[in-house]
């Protein structure tokens, strides 16, 4: 067996993840998801309002913050959902989250922004100094670079996936506009192949696209792309065999392996994977320093993704059977060994 070559990388962050609290704890819940997150390398993690109820009032909001204090193993921050009904509390709701959510096109979740008197609404109302992350697929994104030209504020497209949506991207930030972009690691390293063959478990949005879209990503991942986020999204087996099959996949856990296997197989070098994965993504998001905190990967680390021994409470992983070369060995978070050798060394590190 080679021996280990450890190499320490920042505490990385994940701007996307779906942890499923308050209604959907069957599927992931705030231990089970920073515990997966930890095991993937994230420090910090940014939970999405999608939830039943969804996080569009203060209420709801306080009440998952709270719980997350108490169990989670890493640092997690929210986004408040844009909903037509609660447009008034968004001043307050901006004061305990990163940014807000919008949901401009159809998905998993009761959130839907359809109306431009809302989308005016979210644009007057929520403070220029944090992003409006859309959910936007095709020619929405040109609503979103429209609306961030308009009002001369950050906009962050969640999850692009498309040749031309990111060349669009592309030409926005040449012209100056004051747009952000993550990718996700099923959009690189998976084709509408691979949805044909995994069927609901490789079902998403947005959706896996072509060969040419996955190589016009990796053509712009030096350059238009800000961050790679997971957009993990887990859903339990039996949903997902069911009739009415939800979209989404899980990836805490699987999302470094992949990255770092790109950096040895010479697609991506480390300090480009570091600051999609730590350094962009924080500046994003204004997310604060976590000091003395670092990730030990092995970069000699040879194996292949499983659903085995996952942490995500859904248990599957649409990349199982794909070789990867790279390890998490250890994570430390504020001068706390969390990981190390596969194992979650406290099950509380922050009070
Ligand atoms: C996400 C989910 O399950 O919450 N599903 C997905 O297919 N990506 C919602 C989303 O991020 O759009
Ligand atoms: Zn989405
Ligand atoms: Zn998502
Ligand atoms: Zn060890």
């Amino acid at each position: 067996m080679a021996s280990k070559t450890l190499v320490r990388l920042p505490g990385l962050a994940d701007v996307h993840v779906h942890l499923r609290v308050p209604g959907g704890e069957h599927k992931e819940d705030f231990f089970t998801g920073t515990a997966a997150a930890v095991a993937g390398g994230f420090t910090t993690v940014l939970a999405m309002p999608n939830t039943t109820p969804p996080l569009v009032t203060c209420e709801a909001l306080h009440a998952v913050q709270q719980q997350a204090q108490m169990v989670a193993l890493c640092d997690v921050h929210f986004y408040a959902g844009a909903s037509p009904d609660h447009l008034d509390e968004l001043p307050l709701l901006a004061q305990d989250t990163v940014g807000l959510k919008l949901y401009a096109d159809q998905t998993y979740g009761p959130l839907r922004v359809d109306d431009l008197a809302t989308l005016l609404s979210c644009f007057q109302q929520w403070p220029r100094t944090k992003p409006i992350a859309m959910h936007a697929e095709g020619r929405t994104i040109a609503v979103g670079i429209g609306l961030a030209a308009a009002f001369g504020r950050p906009v962050h497209f969640c999850h692009v996936s498309r040749a031309d949506e990111i060349a669009l991207i592309a030409q926005a930030k040449a012209n100056g506009l004051p747009v952000t972009c993550e990718v996700t690691p099923h959009h690189l390293f998976l084709t509408e192949a691979d949805a044909a063959r995994l069927g609901p478990l490789g079902d998403m949005r947005p959706r896996l696209a072509t060969q040419a879209d996955v190589d016009a990503l990796w053509a712009h991942l030096d350059t238009t792309v800000d961050c790679i986020a997971t957009d993990h999204a887990p859903h339990t087996l039996a949903e997902k065999r069911g009739p009415e099959a939800p979209p989404g996949v899980p990836g805490l856990e699987t999302a470094l392996p992949l990255m770092l296997t790109a950096v040895a197989e010479g697609r991506l070098s480390m300090e480009r994977l570091v600051a999609l994965m730590a350094h962009t993504p924080r500046r994003i998001f204004g997310l604060p320093e976590q000091p003395e905190t670092w990730v030990e990967v092995d970069l000699n680390a040879r194996y292949t993704l499983s659903d085995a021994n996952l942490r995500t409470k859904c248990g599957w992983t649409p990349f199982t059977g794909i070789p990867v070369q790279g390890k998490v060995h250890r994570v430390q978070l504020r001068g706390q060994i969390i990981f190390e050798d596969g194992l979650i060394v406290s099950e509380r590190t922050r009070f």
